[in-house]
């Protein structure tokens, strides 16, 4: 999807490339039911991951969280919980703390014990209900701690809540491999974003590496089936919401590692042929046609090191569990220098 022109960056010191894509609709109902006719409409059938996070979606993906195939969050925890010290000196004090895909808070909260006078704490998620929950206990809980969710998805333009402390530094989070969602051209453009957001401040990413595709594969396919479960919740959400007659039990769930393209692949692979519709539409599925759902992108510290570079970020400590098997990336994010190099064209607005 363009991104509106108002918000298209017009000129540039850093070197963000040129035609900066937003391909990911709007996360709501309108924005689902143009990516779902547009998925359905077109080869191979693709549709951002995004959209799987209604109230259902956002619930197994904390299940996920819990299945003991799925190491990305306790790995991640782990990582976060040794070196939280040492990433809160990093920050320093007095920050404003911007989540990017907050999901649950526990994370934060993790940081937040060892952050000296955080000023303001801003998770960003398309997840609502959820977002809302999770701000009124980390309220509860730390009631000198100004928590004011955004409820957007941030690939997309939105407004940071006003109000914010002059003297607070900018840091931001982008955890959990959120970032592994993105194509190149996407991650590069929201590092560039964040990047000037957080200009004088840093951004911390958490980055799930290479590994063994066993591992990998393992993750993806939990015993349990609740990965298979979220992935099929995309149909059902489609079916509540759109109005669609899918039978997402003639759907295979399939999770593999793709070594060539450093990611794992989710598909929703149709066990027959079968027509769906939508808005009196009729789109036909081929028999083991499939409607891509997911890329999880695995990265390597070097390569990830240069994706950032690309976009002007400067990288700085890394922490990693004992396997190798996550990393959290702090990347300086350098000060704008001179006049705002984009004019009226945040999409995450200081204000
Ligand atoms: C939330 C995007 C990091 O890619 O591992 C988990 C989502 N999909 N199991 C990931 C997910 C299937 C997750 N991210």
């Amino acid at each position: 999807m363009p991104m509106p022109s108002s918000v298209l960056p017009n000129r540039s010191t850093l070197p963000v490339p040129t035609a900066v894509r937003m391909p990911t609709p709007q996360s709501g109902s309108d924005g689902f039911r143009q990516a779902m006719r547009l998925a359905l409409s077109r080869r191979p059938h693709t549709i951002a991951p995004v959209f799987f996070y209604d109230e259902h979606g956002s619930r197994l993906f904390e299940t996920i969280c819990q299945q003991p195939e799925y190491y990305v969050t306790r790995v991640e925890m782990g990582v976060l919980q040794e070196h939280a010290q040492a990433i809160a000196d990093r920050i320093g004090p007095d920050a404003e703390v911007i989540e990017f895909g907050a999901g649950s808070s526990i994370k934060f909260c993790t940081l937040l014990q060892a952050l000296r006078a955080p000023r303001r704490y801003v998770p960003i998620d398309v997840s609502g209900a959820h977002l809302q929950i999770e701000a009124a206990a980390l309220r509860r809980d730390h009631p000198m701690l100004d928590v004011r969710p955004v409820v957007a998805d941030f690939m997309q333009p939105f407004r940071m809540p006003p109000g914010r402390a002059p003297s607070a530094q900018r840091v931001g989070l982008c955890l959990g491999s959120s970032l592994g969602n993105f194509d190149a051209d996407e991650a590069r453009a929201f590092l560039a974003m964040a990047g000037r957001a957080l200009a004088g401040g840093g951004l911390l990413v958490g980055i799930d590496l290479v590994k063994d595709p066993a591992v990998l594969h393992a993750a993806y396919n939990d015993a349990a089936g609740v990965t298979a479960a979220f992935n099929r919740n995309l149909l059902a959400r489609a079916n509540r919401e759109l109005h669609t007659d899918f039978e997402p039990e003639r759907f295979y769930h399939h999770a593999c590692y793709v070594p060539a393209l450093q990611r794992v692949e989710m598909h929703l692979v149709s066990t027959t042929r079968q027509t769906v519709h939508l808005d009196g539409e009729a789109f036909t599925l081929a028999e083991g046609e499939s409607l891509h759902t997911e890329c999880s992108h695995k990265f390597t510290l070097a390569g990830f090191r240069s994706l950032s570079e690309s976009v002007g970020l400067q990288p700085g400590p890394v922490w990693l569990d004992a396997r190798g098997w996550f990393a959290l990336q702090w990347l300086d994010c350098p000060p704008l220098t001179g006049s705002d190099p984009f004019p009226g064209a945040h999409r995450l607005s200081p204000t």
